[in-house]
């Protein structure tokens, strides 16, 4: 009788947050990377840290339409629970996030791109996260920011 593995063990390297499932539309094999990670109390320091750059951020700052960045935070703190598997608060409340058609309106050239993504190094490293788990949300933040630029105006 040959040996029986689990496509977790076998099959090609996944997304971490593509949950594999049992059939197509089956119940997830594994914990979500949102649960791995520690869930909502992680998100919510991952995002109460960037903030906390960013409101001392000379450029950053004054994009935020409202001065009181508490409801800017609670929207990516939504937005980064449900897409690493966690609940669907943000759609539900949101719509679609259509990321880049949201930030059409405000100005984010490779200066703004570093600026966010430097606040959210320093985040991401308060985390302590296993080193795993940290590329993995590092590698997405990264790419997510490079696609957000919409002008290369200085
Ligand atoms: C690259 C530089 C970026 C800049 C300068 C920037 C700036 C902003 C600003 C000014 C807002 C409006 C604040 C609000 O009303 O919520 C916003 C909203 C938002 N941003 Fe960014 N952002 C950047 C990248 C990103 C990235 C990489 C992500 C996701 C990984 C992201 C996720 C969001 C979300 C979820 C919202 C709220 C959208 C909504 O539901 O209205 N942003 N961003």
């Amino acid at each position: 009788m040959s040996e029986y593995l689990p496509p977790e063990a076998s099959g090609p390297p996944q997304p971490a947050n593509v949950p594999l499932r049992g059939t197509e539309h089956g119940a997830a094999l594994g914990p979500s990377f949102y649960e791995t990670v520690g869930g909502r109390p992680m998100f919510e320091k991952l995002v109460a840290e960037f903030y906390r750059g960013v409101a001392s951020d000379p450029v950053l700052k004054p994009m935020y339409p409202e001065d009181d960045l508490g409801p800017a935070a609670e929207r990516l703190t939504m937005f980064l629970e449900q897409y690493w598997g966690g609940p669907g608060t943000y759609s539900e409340q949101r719509g679609h996030p259509r990321l880049r058609m949201r930030h059409q309106p405000f100005k984010v050239n490779p200066d703004a791109r570093d600026r966010w993504l430097a606040h959210m190094r320093v985040a991401v490293d308060s985390l302590d996260l296993p080193p795993l788990a940290e590329e993995t949300l590092w590698d997405y933040l990264q790419r997510a920011a490079y696609a957000m630029v919409n002008t290369f105006d200085e």
